[in-house]
């Protein structure tokens, strides 16, 4: 809930912010949404569900048209598996782009469904890029798919989604994305990207809370998945079906969250859309990174590719520092902040979403500080073998 200063209300009980991508730090609006019960086969939870799933199209702009938007119970993982499963054939081929954990949890994903995939794994963080994209495509006509990580939210990396969907379709292959992170605050530009699908879920930038994600596809990939699925309930074509046909979901629905979810989307286009909630998200960021940086922390990241989402910082060299006291010192100032997943050298992140703002983020900035000084780190500085990983992607 923005108030009239424009100022973001801090959570009601005083529980700490969470600095995280989701679960994230949620109005209470958002929260008092879940109040109410709802009967999931009664028509005020059957609107409920259409108008959510209009308003999530709305996002998409002049291309929605030719989308639709089917609900699926569960986490995101969930999403991304009712995603392969329902849209690539028994018999398709997918190229996953990994660089972080995301990727490689879509190509595990992969492995479980017994579908044939190729794995391009950059690492932990470096972005597949177009042209290699292209290569691997013109030296296996087998592929079919490919799916790309908008922001790798492992180390907060803002993937080059239009350059490599670009290749994809100049090569006749279909694109899927996982935007789990991104959608709602980071542009997509459909006509652009022309996916096949995409994945998002309900406790990210639209300032939900966990408990379903989102499958955003071509109406025409939705009618031609039908048999595809390994899975009863990750089937996307059954669940769309049912959806059209009798206005509900297949199975329990989790009616409070999308209670929640409704308000969430509510005050998302309060904020201005995409725009008006990424605009504030990035000028998180550069509030966190200026003043981290100003205190000697180094970001994974050259500016170009850091994402409004989350951002890696290289942990200290200092042997005064420990990750698990900063957590706690940072906790006990009232901020959750996340454990790094790179597996070279230490780093810690700090996440840009939910209902957060710049004087929170200095907050966040000044915490920082007194959780070193009460370390006894005067230098944020990291080791040098942080910074020579970093030069790997120097552009
Ligand atoms: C890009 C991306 N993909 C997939 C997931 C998996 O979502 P979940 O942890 O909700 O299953 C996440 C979670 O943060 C993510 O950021």
């Amino acid at each position: 809930m923005v108030s009239e200063k424009n100022e973001i209300e801090p959570p009601r009980l005083g529980e700490p912010y969470l600095l995280t991508p989701g679960p994230l730090t949620t109005s209470y609006a958002v929260k008092e949404a879940m109040l109410r019960d709802w009967g999931s086969w009664d028509d005020d939870f059957r609107a409920m569900t259409r108008k959510m799933r209009t308003q999530l199209l709305d996002l998409l702009g002049s291309g929605k048209s030719d989308y639709d938007c089917v609900p699926i119970q569960g986490s995101g993982s969930y999403c991304v598996e009712a995603m392969l499963g329902s849209f690539v054939p028994r018999d398709g081929k997918v190229l996953v782009l990994a660089n972080g954990a995301y990727g490689l949890r879509a190509a595990q994903t992969m492995e479980y469904l017994g579908r044939a995939f190729k794995l391009l794994d950059k690492g932990d963080y470096l972005p597949p890029r177009g042209d290699e994209v292209a290569e691997i495509l013109a030296d296996d006509p087998a592929i079919t798919h490919v799916l790309i990580i908008h922001c790798e939210t492992s180390s907060g990396i803002l993937n080059p989604v239009e350059e490599i969907a670009g290749v994809v379709h100049a090569a006749g292959r279909k694109v899927l994305i996982d935007s789990m992170s991104a959608f709602g605050a980071v542009p997509l530009d459909v006509e652009q990207t022309k996916y096949a699908a995409m994945v998002s879920s309900s406790n990210k930038c639209i300032e939900g809370v966990p408990g379903f994600g989102f499958v955003i596809a071509r109406t025409d990939e939705l009618e031609a998945a039908k048999g595809n699925s390994h899975s009863l309930s990750l089937d996307i074509h059954a669940q769309w079906d049912t959806l059209e046909k009798k206005g509900q979901w297949r199975f329990t629905p989790p009616t409070h969250v999308v209670a929640a979810f409704l308000a969430a989307l509510d005050a998302h286009e309060k904020e201005g859309g995409v725009e008006g909630r990424g605009g504030r998200y990035t000028r998180n960021r550069d509030v966190v990174v200026e003043g981290m940086r100003n205190l000697g922390f180094e970001t994974l990241l050259a500016d170009r590719w850091l994402s409004p989402i989350i951002v890696t910082f290289f942990c200290p060299a200092s042997p005064a520092f420990e990750f698990q006291k900063f957590y706690d010192l940072m906790k006990d100032r009232g901020f959750i902040i996340y454990p790094g997943k790179l597996t070279v050298v230490d780093s810690f992140r700090i996440g840009c979403i939910g209902q957060m703002d710049e004087q929170v983020m200095r907050k966040v900035v000044t915490a920082a500080a007194q959780a070193l000084s009460e370390m006894g780190v005067n230098d944020a500085s990291p080791p040098q073998a942080a910074l020579d990983e970093r030069k790997k992607l120097a552009a």
